[in-house]
């Protein structure tokens, strides 16, 4: 059952000038830096979601796996009929799963790829035909206001895939406070977190071997071209990824193999041989460093799942401080976990 259309369809006027600024800002800026939500487009989207699918790409099906083994136990920490509000949906893939276990009164995917948002919308509606869905194409890093239909519904936040870990920390600590004064007292927030790990693990994932990385990140350049009236020399720019060891992050960057002029929305910029565009944070926490964050942002985590090799973390928090019984278990290696065997 999809509804609101109209209303995200007078909100794409708004995210275009955002791009523009956000584009101008960041290629004037040193260093030169854009916001990885722009990747999303369209194109960006479905490269994002080909890249799920790599071999080197362990964070969905890790994630998905845990999902599926938790699912009961998040469904009996959670309760039935509550409203999940997923942040940065995209796809919804792994979405189902947690819709089956919760039984949620209804769903509010959020996205600014808008194409990807009503796809996916679509699809989960002709899954779940009973459910009411009310995806909204905004920017959650903005003050966000729940459709009025569930504003007094408890909910479920759902922030999957680690997009956490493309905010830097105050601003994952904004995004999660302000997730909590949306979603409410009473609420619940299920969230994605990837782990610190080796980096000859770490790497690929972000530089595989067929070059689907590489498309993503030079889709951002195509994007600007096609958008902002730009003359961006696509083929003068390469892919770049390295881990920064000091914070505990791994860096996208697009780099100029020669000296290049180009123009956007009117503006001029020149770029050295070997200078970059920033275009991508992906941080990666500690189990521990995962509990500080959420309780920085407003959340008491209540139990959280890792895989037995530690690459990636579910973590379910309440809002506000924590309750006075909690359910971990310490786990060896694994601090107050509830580890997947
Ligand atoms: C790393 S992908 C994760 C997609 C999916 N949740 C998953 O787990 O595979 C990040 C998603 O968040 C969306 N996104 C990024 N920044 C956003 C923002 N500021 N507001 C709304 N959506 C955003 C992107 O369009 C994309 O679909």
């Amino acid at each position: 059952m999809l509804l609101y259309k109209n209303e995200a369809e007078l909100r794409i006027a708004a995210v275009d000038t955002a791009f523009r600024r956000d584009v101008l800002n960041g290629l004037a800026a040193r260093p030169r830096s854009i916001p990885a939500r722009w990747f999303y487009n369209r194109t960006g989207s479905e490269l994002f979601e080909a890249i799920t699918t790599l071999p080197e790409y362990y964070v969905t099906r890790t994630e998905r796996s845990l999902l599926s083994s938790a699912a009961c136990e998040i469904a009996e920490l959670t309760g039935r009929g509550r409203a999940i509000i997923e942040f940065g949906s995209g796809c919804s893939t792994k979405t189902p799963i947690l819709l089956s276990a919760v039984r949620p009164a209804a769903y509010v995917p959020i996205d600014v790829s808008k194409e990807i948002l009503w796809a996916s919308a679509e699809r989960i509606s002709q899954s779940f035909p009973d459910l009411p869905i009310y995806p909204l194409e905004v920017d959650f890093t903005q003050p966000l206001r729940l459709p009025g239909p569930v504003a007094s519904t408890p909910t479920l936040g759902f922030f999957p895939g680690s997009t956490i870990g493309n905010l830097l920390v105050p601003q994952a600590v904004d995004l999660l406070r302000s997730m909590a004064a949306a979603l409410g007292s009473d609420s619940m927030l299920l969230i994605g977190v990837d782990q610190v790990k080796d980096a000859d693990i770490l790497l690929p994932a972000y530089n595989d071997a067929q070059g689907v990385t590489a498309a993503f990140n030079l889709n951002l350049l195509r994007r600007i071209n096609a958008e902002l009236e730009g003359s961006v020399p696509v083929d003068a720019f390469r892919h770049v990824a390295y881990w920064n060891d000091s914070e505990a992050r791994v860096e996208m960057h697009l780099e100029a193999v020669r000296t290049v002029q180009f123009e956007v929305a009117g503006r001029r910029f020149a770029m050295a041989k070997g200078e970059t565009i920033h275009t991508e944070n992906s941080l990666k926490y500690g189990p521990q460093d995962a509990r500080v964050l959420l309780q920085a942002g407003g959340w008491s985590p209540i139990a959280d799942w890792s895989d037995q090799h530690g690459l990636f973390s579910l973590i379910l928090a309440i809002e506000g401080p924590p309750p006075t019984a909690t359910c971990f278990h310490r786990q060896p290696g694994l601090p107050w976990s509830k580890g997947m065997q």
